[in-house]
């Protein structure tokens, strides 16, 4: 437990397991020399080169963008056509989403950003993930026999960690946009003033929050009928108050929303409620910038969110250990077999290994290096599942709309994928008088005792464990897959389902698969613990089924469709441009 204003201790994560690495060097018979604990891969290749092949000259093409919902996706295009760049298109669209789809992200949320500037190459990650207020402690969702206190990191303010979406905002303008946020936001101020029609999936998540939703009266106001009801599809949800938080950060940047009147609007509400925000904490939040990470698969070069995600890590280390395999030559039911043995051996180096890297010094390439792959890959049996308690190391409910992703290409090759939370349908459900502002609950994405599954059943232990300021650990995993011939933007919502489901996308995307298919192909996961695969009704025949349990795979349906991906690819020969948006959802693939 760190007082206010100590330092953090820097933890670091165990090393890796000796099994992994005899059966690694068993297998390679070399031994690998690892860049620095912590070091991320080498940046992307520069533009016009990719592995030493030369890539076909940008020719003049579309601009794309795939977002979920449609208002969203015109607000993006709005901004394009106004001048801006993708990532001035990123700021309004994200923002957008903030007021269309409140179930999923917002400003009271964070998210990452994952950039390629075309005309030098350049690509960097803007972390804009909350941080835990400063006066966070390592145990402070548990009672005082140590266990858990039901719903505390998911419920109420005291779940919200320090919002990050609006600082990025400022962020991206100012550094790599052409425009002033007053016309990148003024899509979201029009959206949160003149209102949005209510539609199904905002609805449905209203009923399923209904009594939290009741206990915060603005959050009630703006998304409940007068006497508490739930409103009438089509019913215009106007947000005035959201309108004019936005308009503080169009008028005075990151400013307007962590310093001022919107601040103190922020820290009375929440400490007027559980929780412990602080106006320092607001005003001390800034994004950072990190190097992306980068893998190849292949021949096809994969760029992913760095840390404090960890999706990219896993993302990367699960086609590492497909790349030893050739899918193409096996049966489906072994294709299956194969991915789904990787994604146990992913999801459990990232309940091991990841946390903030700010103070966790992790074995980043080692863990996304072919050679450590190649041991994982030595304890895979091509006939036969591995249960997840005989790898070393040590029912919640899977849905998959409660974040939001965006694609965007803009006519210059400028692309970006973001992906944004506020972790739980309408996050913590609180919304401080006032603001307008949803606040986020992911703080329930630290491992609040080691071992405790969250909201996500995922598992961790003191690397992703609660520190004063520390970033909470996540699973959003917007990538760029890129190989001589074209290239794909990719992300999606699902919470630990996320790293399976871009892992899917990307080998759907190997494959041939058109945006279209690849964001309806149905989808399979793993996550090491809980040692069970969960299906889509339709992503495994009947003989799939019956081989995969014979293997000794523990399978369950999954009684719901999850994800919403939007994905975006560019055919470079062709200057085919397509995006696609996941029809589980009703957002908007545009190309124009
Ligand atoms: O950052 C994370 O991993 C989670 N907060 C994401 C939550 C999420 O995707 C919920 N959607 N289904």
């Amino acid at each position: 437990m760190s007082p206010r204003g100590e330092a953090p201790t820097t933890q670091r994560a165990p090393s890796i397991h000796l099994f992994f690495v005899m059966a690694w060097l068993a297998l390679v018979g070399v031994v690998a020399v690892p860049r620095a604990f912590g070091e991320a891969a080498p940046a992307a290749a520069p533009s016009g080169r990719l592995h030493g092949q030369p890539r076909l000259p940008a020719v003049a093409h579309k601009a794309a963008i795939a977002s979920a919902y449609p208002l969203a996706s015109e607000a993006g295009q709005e901004v394009l056509a106004k001048g801006g760049n993708a990532f001035d298109a990123a700021v309004a669209v994200s923002a957008a989403l903030a007021v269309v789809e409140p179930t999923s992200s917002g400003l009271g949320g964070g998210g990452f950003y994952l950039l390629h500037r075309q005309r030098d190459g350049f690509e960097t990650m803007v972390d804009a993930r909350e941080k835990a207020p400063a006066t966070a402690t390592r145990d402070m969702y548990l009672d005082k026999a140590g266990n858990p206190i039901a719903d505390a990191s998911t419920e109420g303010s005291l779940a919200a960690g320090i919002p990050g979406e609006p600082a990025a905002f400022e962020y991206l303008a100012r550094k790599y946009g052409k425009l002033p946020l007053k016309v990148s936001l003024a899509p979201a101020i029009r959206l949160a003033r003149e209102g949005f029609p209510l539609y199904a999936r905002v609805q449905g998540a209203i009923r399923y929050k209904r009594e939290q939703l009741l206990r915060s009266p603005d959050a009630a106001k703006v998304f409940l009928t007068a006497d508490g009801a739930v409103p009438e599809l089509g019913t215009l949800i106007k947000q005035p108050d959201l309108a004019h938080t936005l308009e503080a950060i169009a008028a005075q940047g990151a400013k307007g929303f962590y310093t001022g009147r919107v601040a103190q609007d922020l820290v009375s509400g929440v400490r007027a409620t559980s929780g412990i925000w602080t106006l320092a904490d607001l005003e001390g939040y800034r994004v950072v910038e990190r190097k992306p990470l980068v893998g190849e698969y292949h021949g096809a070069r994969v760029v992913s969110a760095a840390p404090p995600s960890s999706g990219g890590v896993a993302v990367i280390d699960a086609l590492n250990i497909l790349s030893g395999f050739d899918l193409h030559a096996v049966d489906a039911t072994t294709r299956k077999h194969l991915v789904i043995e990787a994604m146990r051996r992913a999801y459990r180096d990232r309940a091991i290994y990841l946390g903030d890297p700010d103070f966790v010094q992790m074995p980043l390439p080692q863990l996304i290096s072919p050679d450590y792959a190649a041991g994982q890959r030595s304890s895979i049996r091509t006939d036969k599942a591995m249960p997840s308690d005989l790898l070393p190391g040590i029912e919640p409910e899977p849905m998959g709309m409660q974040t939001t992703h965006i694609s965007i290409l803009d006519a210059e090759g400028n692309r970006v994928a973001g992906t944004f939370s506020i972790n739980l349908f309408f996050g913590s459900g609180y919304m401080p008088p006032k603001t307008g502002v949803l606040l986020n609950d992911t703080m329930d994405d630290f491992s609040i005792k080691s071992g405790t599954p969250n909201a996500f059943a995922l598992v961790g232990n003191a690397a992703n464990g609660i520190a004063p300021n520390k970033r909470s650990l996540s699973s959003m995993a917007p990538t760029f897959v890129e190989t001589p011939k074209g290239l794909m933007i990719i992300g999606t919502p699902g919470g630990s389902y996320i790293i399976s489901m871009v892992l899917l996308g990307t080998l759907d995307y190997l494959d041939g698969m058109s945006a279209a298919d690849i964001v309806k192909d149905r989808r399979y996961h793993h996550q090491y613990l809980p040692d069970v695969v969960d299906y889509e009704k339709g992503a495994l025949s009947e003989t799939e089924i019956a081989q995969l349990e014979a293997m000794g795979h523990k399978l369950k349906e999954g009684n719901r469709l999850w994800g919403n991906m939007e994905v975006i690819t560019w055919d470079y020969a062709s200057g085919k441009v397509e995006a696609a948006s996941d029809p589980r959802g009703e957002g908007a693939g545009l190309v124009y």
